[in-house]
């Protein structure tokens, strides 16, 4: 009896794994030289927009490197990956790619050859998009991306994790994918804000927390998460920050690099906008902030609160502490006040740290990141900077700051705020 059961249970495991390994294998779509580039002016440079929204040179570049060519290192909590070499050369980037194998790629993450890529590369954003959206982005890479011919690293993932087969397993599990769907109860321009997001700008993959195995957990969309020693805040109705995210603060944020009432884009946020988002029209950018807007339920927002709000970080910015006795409020006065003055008005590019997301988090990461090195004249508002303190304020001096400015804010003290101070400044850092 015993026998028949394990004969039973191996004989379904096998048949599984059988279906399993059908249900893995992708062939190879067959190679075409020359690729077609036939297109209209037109849909090449819509292409280029969108490649550029997407981001696509930002992760196929690595700092110095050459545009496309690949081998940016994505760090991850399973290892590093090298991106790979999507210019146009035959043997080691995709220059013999026919359209129907580079949109196999956009929606399903497989290679040309029938391999499995990994979800560090956005497939499952990407999907979102039209044919013809993907169409365009190839047209543009075939025609007006030059050819380099560089081989891409192997991932530094360990076995068994590297297998490329299990990629099926964890696709099947939890990517996503569903087509765009169009909200009918919403308007044009709410769609084209979704459609935007979801798809070619893919913010949720960083805005999204995600389980241990990687899986973007959907239910909790852009709610926050880590990313590269950063915190990419919730764009919801769950966010922090004490004014809310109206529809005017993410266009300003999303086109200036900085909104006064909540903070700088730096990071990696600082990317995303100014190579990415940058390119699209502003009435695309227009329905980005509406739809986000509309996600954290603030078209609705009573005005009078906000600036209530408002006014009490003015006030509590103004009151002076005995600087003879809070060692953070001495800090902060010499180091940080020459800037960040009090005023009883916003003064753009002044960030007033009080009400900033940076300080209303629940993790110190980003005010911790920003104090040590700064906000460069590419991040935030562009050509605004902001000198780092790595070398200037030791950990109990920042958590000094942090603390008093957490104080101030009208928050409840980080915990272990020195010893995150210390683990903060030695993360790897990444170039953003
Ligand atoms: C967040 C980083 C990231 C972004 C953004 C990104 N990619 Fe990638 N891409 C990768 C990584 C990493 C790989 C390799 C994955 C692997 O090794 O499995 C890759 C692989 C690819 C491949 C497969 C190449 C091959 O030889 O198999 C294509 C095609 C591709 N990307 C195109 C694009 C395009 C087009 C865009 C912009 C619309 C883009 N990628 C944006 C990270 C990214
Ligand atoms: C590569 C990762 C990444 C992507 C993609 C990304 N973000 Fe971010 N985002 C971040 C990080 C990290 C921060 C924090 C930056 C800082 O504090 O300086 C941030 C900050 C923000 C903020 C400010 C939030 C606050 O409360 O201060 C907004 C708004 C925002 N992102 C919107 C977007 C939108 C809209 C998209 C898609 C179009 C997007 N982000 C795509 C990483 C990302
Ligand atoms: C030399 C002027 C200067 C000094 C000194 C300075 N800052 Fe800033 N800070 C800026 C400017 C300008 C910005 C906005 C940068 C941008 O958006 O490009 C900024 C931005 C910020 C932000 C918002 C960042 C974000 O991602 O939202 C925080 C927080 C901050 N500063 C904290 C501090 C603290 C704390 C100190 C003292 C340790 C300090 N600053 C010292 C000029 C300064």
């Amino acid at each position: 009896m015993l026998k028949r059961i394990v004969y039973g249970v191996c004989g379904a495991a096998i048949v599984g794994l059988g279906l399993f390994s059908l249900y893995a294998w992708n062939p190879a779509i067959d190679p075409v030289i020359p690729a077609q580039t036939d297109y209209s002016p037109q849909v090449i440079e819509q292409g280029k927009t969108l490649a550029a929204a997407g981001y696509c040179s930002t992760c196929h570049t690595p700092p110095g490197g050459t545009a496309y060519a690949g081998n940016y290192e994505m760090h991850t909590d399973f290892g590093t990956i090298y991106s790979s070499n999507i210019t146009p050369d035959v043997e080691t980037g995709i220059g013999n790619w026919s359209e129907a194998a580079f949109s196999r790629a956009m929606r399903t993450g497989v290679s040309r050859d029938g391999h499995h890529l990994l979800p560090a590369f956005p497939y499952e954003h990407f999907n979102k998009m039209t044919d013809d959206d993907i169409s365009a982005i190839y047209a543009y890479i075939m025609t007006s991306v030059p050819a380099v011919s560089q081989v891409k690293k192997d991932n530094g993932i360990p076995f068994p994790l590297n297998i490329r087969w299990f990629q099926a397993g964890w696709k099947l599990l939890f990517a996503d994918t569903q087509p765009f769907e169009v909200n009918s109860q919403q308007s044009a321009k709410w769609n084209r804000g979704a459609y935007l997001a979801q798809g070619i700008a893919h913010c949720g993959a960083c805005h999204t927390p995600r389980n241990a195995l990687g899986g973007e957990k959907y239910a909790q969309m852009y709610q926050g998460a880590a990313i590269d020693g950063w915190i990419a805040p919730s764009l919801t109705s769950t966010s922090t920050s004490p004014i809310p995210w109206r529809s005017q603060d993410f266009y300003e944020y999303l086109t200036t690099g900085n909104s006064p009432y909540h903070g700088s884009a730096a990071g990696p946020m600082a990317p995303v906008m100014h190579k990415g988002l940058s390119a699209l029209p502003s009435s695309d950018l227009q329905a980005i902030s509406g739809y986000f807007a509309d996600l954290a339920g603030t078209n609705k927002t009573d005005q009078s609160q906000t600036s209530s709000t408002l006014q009490a970080a003015i006030t509590a910015q103004h009151q002076q502490p005995d600087l003879r006795i809070d060692e953070g409020a001495r800090l902060y006065a010499s180091a940080c006040q020459a800037c960040h003055y009090n005023s009883d008005q916003l003064v753009k590019g002044r960030p007033l740290i009080t009400i900033g997301s940076a300080t209303h988090l629940d993790a110190p990461t980003n005010l911790i990141n920003v104090i040590l090195d700064g906000v460069r004249n590419d991040q935030g508002i562009r050509g605004v900077v902001m000198p780092g303190f790595r070398d200037a304020l030791s950990d109990k001096d920042i958590s000094a700051i942090a603390a008093y400015l957490r104080q101030t804010a009208g928050e409840s003290t980080w915990p272990k705020l020195q010893q995150q101070v210390g683990e903060i400044r030695n993360q790897p850092r990444f170039e953003h």
